[in-house]
């Protein structure tokens, strides 16, 4: 298929499901009926539920936090690891009881978790007060199946196992005013042997330059100063455009974007970060000195069973060489441990790493046997205790590395963006170093938004702590 008849099949879906919109706000006027949706899993999930509740409130349902007393109940899933799974039976379970009381209450599920066969079988024959069930390649969908459960009164399961289009231009509800997320590219093709992703996102597809930069340039006149750019793998950004461009490329144009103070970007594989983006974000005030580089294991016999591409001496290298380029540079990554053949001496190789980067902060995993990855059906699984027990003295060394990386801010006065009423105490508001890092400021509610000088009176080892400075 062209380009062009992309395009146009996907403008012509938008303005189906606009229609139906219109249709269904018709239905539903004055009914004041309330949608709860929860959202597992990553910034990807994240984004996606943003467009979901845009939809719902275009529609006019109204938001809340409160299961009891929606009409529409919505879990974006993830699949990730097992335990992500176990919470959404878990959750599910419970609402068997709700659909009983109130047989008008419509239960929808999406996300990653329903791209695969076996879940739904299980669905289908366990969990049938389930009213509406589609994957993660058809979200924009969400109208036109609503309709047809409320015409028909039947159960809707629409999963597909590619993408057919890119549908954009439909509502979309965004979580903060000052900052978004915006979707660079879709999917993943690098089957990591433990990950489940490829076979629930798809193959890689990157969005038109042009799309991005309309995107962020209307974003920035509604109000955003900062953009987080999201994909699977955003350093191979462009190889499949009709006319190829570099991630680096991409980061230039949007970097000259007039307003626009803050570009972060997620994530990074380390086989595919190059010198041009090094050089890029080194050169660019507004491009965030944080990078998100996921190392999974430091062990390079274990890196080649995750099919990684790298070593560890090679990862080691590139992580050096940006912080030469940029000395303050703020990194965090994803581990696992515990992955299949994994030995004592493989975890002492992923300590070694943790211990020589220093990372202001990591998110550590126990590896989780996806049915259907390579990894799944490996010789040698390591004994649960035994992960367990490694996973611990990880996380000791990743908090202890984290607090020595944080302690450097100790006196120093920093800019931060403030963005929210911190979760702990309504008159403290949380925002973001360039860095990345978290700080919590007494400041008030009407200063969210902005950028202010603070100083850094007390470090932890997951957060700032500073006051506004004179
Ligand atoms: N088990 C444990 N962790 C996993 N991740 C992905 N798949 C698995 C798995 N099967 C982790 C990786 C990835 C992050 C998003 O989730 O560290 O970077
Ligand atoms: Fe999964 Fe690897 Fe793709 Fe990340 S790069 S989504 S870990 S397959």
């Amino acid at each position: 298929m062209s380009k062009r008849q992309i395009v146009e099949i996907s403008t012509q879906e938008a303005k189906r499901q606009t229609e139906i919109i219109n249709i269904l706000s018709q239905r539903i006027k004055g009914k004041n009926l309330k949608f709860c949706l929860s959202t597992f899993g990553c910034q990807m999930n994240a984004r996606d539920s943003e467009k979901i509740k845009g939809m719902l409130e275009e529609i006019g349902y109204l938001q809340t936090e409160n299961e009891d007393e929606a009409d529409f109940i919505l879990y974006n899933t993830c699949c990730v690891r097992e335990n992500a799974e176990t919470k959404i039976y878990g959750r599910l379970g419970a609402l068997k009881g709700k659909k009983r009381e109130n047989p008008n209450l419509i239960i929808a599920l999406c996300g990653c978790m329903m791209q695969q066969d076996m879940v739904v079988e299980t669905l289908k024959k366990n969990y049938k007060f389930v009213d509406i069930i589609f994957g993660t390649y058809n979200t924009y969908k969400l109208p036109e199946l609503l309709q047809t459960r409320l015409e028909t009164g039947e159960n809707i399961i629409d999963i597909w196992d590619s993408y057919k289009d890119i549908v954009e231009d439909l509502p979309d509800a965004r979580k903060y005013d000052h900052k978004a997320c915006v979707n660079i590219m879709y999917g993943c093709n690098n089957f990591c042997t433990y990950c489940i992703v490829p076979y629930v996102r798809g193959r890689e597809r990157s969005r038109q330059p042009e799309d991005i930069m309309n995107e962020i340039k209307g974003l920035v006149a509604d109000g955003v100063t900062e953009i987080m750019l999201l994909g699977q793998n955003v350093n191979s950004y462009g190889k499949t455009l009709e006319n190829p461009m570099t991630f680096a490329a991409l980061l230039k144009q949007i970097s000259q974007i007039e307003g626009l103070k803050r570009i972060r970007f997620m994530t990074s594989h380390p086989k595919d970060l190059n010198d041009e983006l090094i050089e890029v974000m080194a050169s660019h005030d507004n491009i965030c000195k944080s990078l998100h580089l996921p190392f999974q294991s430091g062990s390079s016999k274990v890196l080649k069973r995750m099919n990684r591409h790298y070593t560890k001496e090679s990862y080691l290298e590139l992580a050096h060489k940006i912080k030469k380029a940029m000395p303050n540079i703020g990194f965090t990554t994803d581990i696992i441990v515990g992955f299949p053949g994994e030995t004592e001496e493989d975890f002492n190789d992923t300590m070694q790493v943790v211990d020589e980067i220093g990372y202001t902060s990591a998110f550590t995993f126990v590896y989780s046997k996806r049915t259907g990855t390579p990894a799944a059906t490996m010789e040698e699984q390591v004994d649960e205790q035994v992960a367990k027990e490694r996973f611990n003295r990880l996380t000791a060394l990743v908090n202890q590395k984290a607090a020595e990386a944080l302690s450097k801010y100790q006196g120093q006065t920093v800019e931060v963006l403030l963005e929210e009423i911190s979760k702990n105490n309504r008159s403290v508001l949380s925002g973001r170093t360039d860095t990345g890092i978290l700080v919590n400021v007494e400041a008030s509610e009407d200063m969210i938004g902005q950028y202010v000088p603070v100083y850094i009176k007390e470090t932890k080892s997951h957060y700032l702590v500073g006051e506004l400075a004179k």
